[in-house]
């Protein structure tokens, strides 16, 4: 059996660019699918997958998720008050007992790849998930509860993979891996290769599982495509001395770093909701016929 996963690292530093100018002093991580923010379906996935100790790796423009995640006693009064018990329980339940947070600042946005690294200190000698919020994956286990279940097999470090449009490469770490299975060995791992040059259309999505053993390879990437440290870079470095593990998993998953992957999201969520679900989908068909 490999040591269970105990730590979730959330790199919430980026500057979310590509929704300015809603993201120019709130982070991209707090916009919300109908009635929760990004960053607590990545809380809530990670803590139904084991996690205890929460690391979020923050940058300029992010007090709002420490807030979130803290209690607010003002609130939960008035909400008691007012018998509002339900709405009480969805703020006081958020981060549940028996797990911490840690909040590390990342002075400069110098990547993915430094952006993990700045987690190693709280992470230490473990094993530890890598959790990007504005990937929602919609799935039962969730996403990192299945990859979990991947290390028991393996004991080695887990990649979530998809299939994209090959035209669409260039926008993800690309990988090769051995044969067809559901979790397969990886062969080779590439960020952002051009379409000729691709070796598949597999895409890592924003989900690792990851032995500690990364946070050396860190420490000498350089920088790589884009002028960042990029985490891809590491893994491939990795790869020289351990197995890694590609992992297609169950479940839709939504860029929600994008606005129309946002607004699917935002569909599907509200469709999907027990509160206003069937109104959602009335007003959906309304749009359509006209
Ligand atoms: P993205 O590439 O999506 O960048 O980062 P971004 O800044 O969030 O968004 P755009 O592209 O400008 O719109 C992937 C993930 O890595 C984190 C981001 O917060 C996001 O979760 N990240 C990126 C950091 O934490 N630090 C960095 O230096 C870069």
């Amino acid at each position: 059996m490999s040591k269970p996963v105990r730590a979730a690292v959330f790199p919430v530093a980026g500057r979310g660019t590509r929704f300015l100018p809603a993201t120019k002093a709130s982070p991209k991580e707090m916009l919300p699918i109908v009635d929760k923010p990004l960053i607590q379906y990545a809380v809530e996935e990670a803590v139904a997958a084991g996690a205890t100790k929460l690391v979020f790796i923050t940058g300029a423009s992010k007090r709002a998720i420490e807030d979130h995640f803290d209690s607010d006693p003002e609130l939960e009064r008035a909400l008691t008050e007012a018998g509002k018990t339900e709405l009480l329980h969805s703020i006081k339940d958020i981060v549940p007992d028996g797990v911490s947070c840690v909040y590390i600042r990342q002075g400069e946005p110098l990547g993915l790849g430094h952006a993990v690294l700045c987690a190693r200190s709280a992470v230490g000698d473990e094993p530890f998930f890598v959790h990007l919020a504005d990937d929602l994956i919609a799935g039962t286990p969730g996403c990192l509860s299945q990859m979990a279940g991947e290390f028991q097999n393996h004991g080695c470090s887990v990649v979530a993979v998809e299939e994209v449009p090959q035209e669409s490469t260039s926008s993800y770490g690309i990988v090769a891996v051995e044969d067809a299975e559901k979790g397969s060995r990886m062969t080779e791992i590439v960020e952002k290769p051009s379409p000729e040059n691709a070796p598949s259309n597999l895409a890592v999505v924003g989900r690792y599982l990851l032995v500690p053993e990364i946070f050396d390879k860190l420490e000498s990437t350089g920088r790589g495509a884009g002028g960042e440290i990029q985490l891809t870079d590491a893994i491939a470095d990795l790869l020289e001395d351990t197995d890694v593990y590609a992992y297609s998993f169950s479940g839709d998953r939504y860029d929600c770093g994008s606005k129309l992957g946002y607004l699917e999201a935002t569909v599907a969520y509200g469709l999907a909701h027990k509160e206003i679900g069937e109104a959602f989908r009335e007003i959906l068909k309304e749009y359509i016929r006209r």
